[in-house]
């Protein structure tokens, strides 16, 4: 895999070398900034990136979530520079990660600071292992509770709220597991460290859908996909709170991301989930949603946007 030569910074491409961040910053220091995860896909047309506008509008909403008023960048151009840092690296598939972080600001106020822009792209297939799509991965319940939105917002992807996200997954790690289901202050499933999660289950001969409402949650963009991907597929998806033992006795448990893409849970808390491997549902769902990002579903065209080529214009340095 080749290291990205380029990083977009502020309103123009520069040298990967200089993509460093200043000590000084709120950004650094606090955790005070908002970023996206977001994936370019290699298709018959060239690389094309998965629901750009849906996620630029979330970057965009975290910063106002948060407090941000003069954003350095319209939606606009955070799609030029996105798009730009994809092409001037000759990545064909990849993940874009761009950031706009809180520079100064050492009397913690947002006016005190800068908000500063960045784009930052790298080559990364399996966030959560090779085997992880063929074979599920083992999980367990977080001794951490997933943030409450009065005490960190859970609808921006604030940098600060990642530090439960790693204490979570290094617990699980260190256990043994793959992944960490969070709970919510009400003590109902949220989701997982960066991903969703949904629980398939039989009634009465029809396999429902469920997943955990989105009051508590990242509104994740792949949840989004994979609710009209199943409804098109005529399953039925319901929004309720979900508890522990409703995972245990799932038929089917997978979670989904932008890094992750879609993952069955074979096993949760040292207990085997339906048949322990990745059930038909979420097989049809995995198959559905490589279609749809390789550009071979009939939803690619609506989701895709092609990269268009360098603008040398934007180089500098
Ligand atoms: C906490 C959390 N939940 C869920 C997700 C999945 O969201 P998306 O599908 O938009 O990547 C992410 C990843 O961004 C996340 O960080």
């Amino acid at each position: 895999m080749a290291a990205a030569r380029y990083i977009w910074i502020d309103n123009s491409l520069r040298p990967a070398s200089e993509g460093v961040v200043p000590f000084l910053s709120a950004g650094m220091q606090f955790g005070f900034s908002v970023f996206e995860g977001i994936r370019c896909y290699s298709t018959d047309n060239g690389p094309a990136v998965f629901r750009m506008n849906e996620h630029v509008e979330r970057l965009l909403d975290s910063a106002h979530i948060i407090g941000f008023r003069d954003l350095p960048v319209t939606a606009d151009q955070v799609k030029t520079a996105i798009n730009q840092t994809i092409a001037a690296n000759e990545y064909s598939a990849c993940y874009i990660r761009p950031m706009i972080y809180l520079d100064g600001a050492m009397m913690m106020t947002v006016e005190s600071g800068t908000p500063r822009f960045v784009v930052a792209v790298w080559e990364w297939k399996n966030f959560l292992g090779a085997e992880a799509k063929e074979r599920g991965i083992r999980a367990n319940i977080a001794s951490f509770t997933r943030l409450h939105p009065n005490i960190m917002m859970t609808k921006a992807k604030v940098s600060g709220n990642y530090v439960s996200s790693i204490l979570a997954k290094t617990e699980s790690h260190r256990a043994g597991f793959d992944e960490a289901i969070m709970l919510g202050p009400d003590g109902y499933v949220a989701e997982c460290t960066g991903e969703n999660l949904f629980i398939v289950r039989n009634k009465q001969g029809e396999k429902i859908i469920f997943t955990s409402p989105r009051a508590g949650i990242l509104e994740g963009i792949t949840r989004d996909s994979l609710i009209t991907l199943a409804r098109d597929l005529s399953y039925s998806v319901v929004e309720e709170p979900i508890s522990r033992d409703q995972l245990y006795i799932a038929d089917e448990v997978f979670v989904c991301g932008t890094a992750a893409e879609v993952v069955a849970l074979r096993e949760i808390d040292f207990r085997t989930i339906g048949d322990g491997k990745a059930g038909p549902v979420t097989r049809a769902l995995q198959h559905e949603f490589d279609k749809l990002v390789n550009g071979r579903h009939a939803r690619s065209a609506e989701w895709l946007a092609p990269v268009p080529a360098l603008n040398a214009a934007a180089v500098r340095g």
